[in-house]
């Protein structure tokens, strides 16, 4: 699974931007193959058009929704040990930067980095992120790389060797199925060297009530964000998907440790998109989002296929999130 996370720090008011014919046609393309599948399913790379990012930010700010909250409550408790685990002139390599929000937490404390590297496929954002950092910490070397972090792509050469460490939070890690999870650290761990690490966020298992409250929000933002898929389709592929006849179907699976969404089917009916037609039957759903909790052992043993170990894990009081520094071994 490819995924681009550009969901941070968007303005208020979501910019009109049209993707281009490609963009498009990789779109379209992979509606028709996860449509016409007898499970039917959907990327969830795709809910992050500017509408569904602002809604994603949404989210974060829910009451429900511990997950950004408590990381970035771990995040400040622990900057200084964190910025000292780091060790002397570490270039930090954030993937997913967006505003790079919670990366300024950290930037506060590590004042010996020898630079950072934000990586964001989207070129504005990642610009004005950037010009903004300078700014702030006139003293650090920012270089951007524009860039889809989970295809390969080339360091800046005055940061390809060195100390590096990458900067994965959010918990994004659990939106990959445990394989592709194991494959994406390997690739992480290829970039930053036999001394690299990663320092990364990731959300803990915990009371199934406390998860499924998480992704079933009393405001319905987490149902807009999810039916976005369905508008996305009609906005960008000429759909016609009736959004009243949907309805966001979400929860925690406990024997496969993850929260499942799907998007279900309130009758028999056809629509179009991408110059198809679907049948749903009634009932009929389409799987939009995995989001894998782990316990420390099982996202140790995870990062030791990946060729880690755990060389710090800071959590919160209540034990729902962690952040690791995994080392390269
Ligand atoms: C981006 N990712 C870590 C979020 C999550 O919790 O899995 C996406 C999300 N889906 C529904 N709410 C938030």
């Amino acid at each position: 699974m490819t995924m681009n996370w550009t969901a941070v720090g968007l303005e208020d008011v979501a910019p009109v931007v049209k993707p281009d014919r490609g963009e498009r046609e990789a779109f379209a393309e992979e509606v028709r193959r996860g449509l016409r599948r007898a499970r039917k399913e959907l990327p969830c790379k795709f809910f992050y058009d500017a509408h569904g990012s602002q809604l994603f930010n949404r989210i974060c700010d829910l009451d429900e929704y511990y997950l950004t909250r408590t990381e970035t409550g771990i995040l400040m408790r622990y900057a200084g040990e964190i910025a000292q685990a780091l060790g002397p002139r570490c270039t930090l390599i954030e993937y997913g930067s967006g505003s790079s929000i919670k990366t300024r937490i950290l930037l506060d404390r590590a004042k010996d980095l020898a630079g950072y590297v934000p990586i964001d496929i989207s070129r504005s954002h990642l610009d004005a992120a950037a010009r903004q950092i300078r700014l702030e910490y006139p003293g650090l070397a920012v270089l951007p790389v524009c860039a889809d972090y989970t295809q390969s792509f080339d360091l800046p050469a005055r940061c390809a060797t060195g100390r590096r460490c990458v900067f994965f939070p959010g918990s994004t890690i659990g939106n990959f199925e445990p394989e592709a999870a194991r494959d994406f650290l390997r690739g992480i761990r290829a970039q930053c060297g036999s001394d690299g690490a990663l320092l990364i966020g990731v959300d803990l298992k915990k009371d199934p009530a406390l998860l499924h409250r998480a992704y079933n929000d009393r405001e319905g933002v987490t149902a807009q964000f999810n039916l976005n898929l369905l508008a996305r389709m009609n906005r960008e592929l000429d759909g016609d998907f009736n959004l009243s006849q949907f309805a966001h179907y979400a929860f925690y699976h406990p024997g496969r440790g993850r929260i499942e969404m799907h998007l279900a089917s309130l009758c028999d009916q056809d629509a179009w998109a991408a110059g198809e037609q679907f049948h749903f039957r009634e009932g009929e759903a389409i799987f939009t989002e995995s989001s894998y909790k782990y316990t420390p052992q099982e996202f140790e043993r995870l990062a030791t296929d990946a060729g880690y170990r755990v060389e710090h894990r800071w959590t919160d009081s209540r034990r729902w999130f962690s952040v690791q520094l995994l080392r390269a071994v």
